[in-house]
């Protein structure tokens, strides 16, 4: 094949340091890994980096309550963090820390090439402020009546009620969620960055061709709202980094986080002696995308781009959203079991089967997606275990009894086989359109084929009569080697799966070329049952374990 080798530069946003990944994180780093793992079944260069979301003041004040220091609390979700990636097969290059030396480094050179630019200003403000705690308070740290409707336990945002957005300072009876005190107004200096020097580049980026409409859709409302200055910097106390050459200022969390990706990446190319700038300078012929939800959008499609371009680095190439996770037709709740973390899916289910059900349902733009769980049983078992497995367990035990054990050396339906090979360049176009649930179906479709090539030519009904054996053989060898093909399609989606079914078939590491011809006439190992059923008892428990384990008081 002479297809050009790409080389790319992926992320998933970076999971706050805070607490546990649930179902909902889960959506984004499985429509990356599959991106990521299609990328190199096609051999292209594709380094997939992330790392904690380390700073700002929820850390800060979570650490404080458990009684241990940020840097414990972030070690320790990290750490779990890590354990789930690798049990749900999200084989990130590199996982690392926004609270690192690579960051701080970054971070520093960046902000003091805006400054230098002339794209940072000076405004005084004024915020909720917490005297007994002596600390200024996010939006989120404030609640109060609704200045609207009137409903009581609001953020200092928005009303959850009746969705009025406005400032804290408008909240009725407003209270510090640290201390309970009333807040009172101060002022302070902050540092900001000028949104607006960059229209001209930035409306260039939203019409690239590059963004999918549903993103330029969102960012062209936001372009006309107007391009206002962003607020970069927090007083202390803060977690983060200190802003050289100001007094107790700290850099903005959403700041320094994105930068996390090119220090994840930094730490990467330092162990591996990969070319930093090769990727980071303007004009390269690298690629750069971004996979986050609808949720941080902004940060990503508008912030971003303008700090990477104001500090004189590339912009990415994409920002690529999905939109959010719900179970069962609503919003994840901990009272119906629905809130359900990455580790608690794990006890009770597959993690392949939840990338399947994912994939299936996964196109590029923003929707929504549900997991219904009774859909996810019966899709899982009729797809997965009904339609692929069963073509290899139809076929491996006459292979393996009247063939000896080795494939036969020719198959019955060339024509077939190359239709097979020929949907590749249609799948891998959906693969990398991210129209996930378009590969799938079309995977699906020759699955039904290949099992109806069985049907057809009945291995079973020829067993009953000596002399058949090569005929067997040979059918058997071809509905094999169209699980192959399967495989290799499904490889990015199933890749414990696909392994299994490698050493299976003796074939060795597959890739996207091995599509094109058959395997033949080589010895195949005694099969084993490669997908279990979903049974509704382990959805049950697993609902039951998730109401029993989060403390209702929790909100997410
Ligand atoms: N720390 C920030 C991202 C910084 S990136 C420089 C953050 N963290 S998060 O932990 O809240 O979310 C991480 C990712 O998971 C985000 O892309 C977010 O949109 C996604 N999701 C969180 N909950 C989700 C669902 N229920 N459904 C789908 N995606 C969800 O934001
Ligand atoms: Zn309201």
């Amino acid at each position: 094949m002479n297809r050009q080798k790409r080389q790319i530069l992926v992320s998933s946003a970076l999971p706050y340091a805070n607490g546990p990944l649930h179902l909902g994180h889960m959506l984004e780093y499985v429509q990356t890994d599959i991106w990521v793992r299609f990328q190199k079944l096609r051999g292209n260069d594709c380094v997939f980096v992330c790392a904690s979301d380390a700073h700002g003041t929820p850390i800060m004040l979570t650490a404080e309550k458990e009684g241990i220091t940020p840097e414990e609390l972030i070690d320790r979700v990290a750490e779990s963090n890590r354990r789930d990636y690798a049990d749900f097969h999200i084989e990130m290059d590199n996982f690392h820390s926004t609270h690192s030396e690579e960051n701080r480094e970054l971070v520093e050179s960046i902000y003091a090439n805006l400054v230098e630019n002339g794209h940072i200003t000076r405004k005084t403000i004024h915020q909720a402020f917490d005297e007994q705690r002596n600390m200024f308070l996010p939006d989120r740290y404030v609640r109060g009546n609704c200045p609207r409707c009137g409903a009581n336990e609001q953020y200092g945002d928005s009303c959850e009620v009746c969705g009025a957005t406005y400032s804290p300072s408008e909240l009725v009876n407003p209270i510090s969620v640290v201390s309970g005190n009333p807040p009172v107004k101060k002022e302070s200096e902050h540092l900001f960055f000028r949104l607006a020097d960059f229209a001209t580049m930035l409306r260039e980026w939203i019409h690239s061709g590059q963004l999918h409409a549903s993103i330029v859709n969102k960012l062209d409302e936001w372009f006309e709202a107007g391009l206002r200055d962003w607020d970069i910097s927090r007083d202390a106390p803060y977690f983060g980094f200190e802003i050289p050459g100001e007094d107790r200022k700290y850099f903005y969390v959403w700041l320094d986080a994105p930068v996390g990706y090119m220090s994840s990446f930094l730490q990467y190319c330092r162990n591996e002696g990969v070319d930093f700038d090769s990727y980071w300078r303007p004009g390269g012929s690298t690629e750069l995308y971004h996979f986050v939800g609808k949720d941080i959008i902004y940060f990503h499609a508008l912030f971003w781009p303008a700090v990477l371009h104001g500090a004189g680095y590339r912009i990415p190439t994409a920002i690529l959203a999905h939109g959010f996770l719900a179970v069962n037709g609503a919003k994840m709740s901990k009272s119906r079991g629905t809130f359900i973390t990455a580790r608690t899916y794990l006890e009770h289910l597959d993690p392949e089967h939840l990338r399947y059900y994912f994939a299936g349902k996964l196109g590029p733009g923003i929707d929504d997606l549900d997991l219904n769980l009774e859909d996810f049983r019966q899709r899982v078992n009729s797809d997965v275990v009904g339609k692929l497995v069963n073509i290899a367990s139809r076929c491996a035990g006459f292979v393996l009894r009247t063939g000896d054990g080795k494939l036969a050396a020719e198959i019955p339906d060339p024509d077939l086989f190359a239709r097979f090979a020929e949907a590749s360049e249609a799948i891998a176009d959906a693969y990398e359109k991210r129209e996930y649930s378009r590969a799938i179906r079309k995977i699906m479709a020759l699955a039904d084929e290949a099992n109806r090539f069985i049907d057809e030519n009945k291995p079973w009904v020829l067993a009953k009569e000596d002399g058949n054996e090569q005929k067997i053989q040979a059918i058997c060898t071809q509905g094999l080697n169209h699980f192959r093909q399967l495989c290799i399609y499904l490889k990015p989606v199933l890749p414990e799966l696909v392994g299994n079914a490698e050493e299976f078939l003796q074939s060795g590491e597959l890739n996207w070329d091995d599509l094109q011809k058959p395997q033949l006439g080589s010895a195949i190992n005694p099969f084993k049952p490669l997908a279990r059923r979903i049974e509704t008892a382990d959805i049950e428990k697993m609902l039951q374990a998730s109401r029993e384990e989060l403390a209702p008081s929790a909100n997410h």
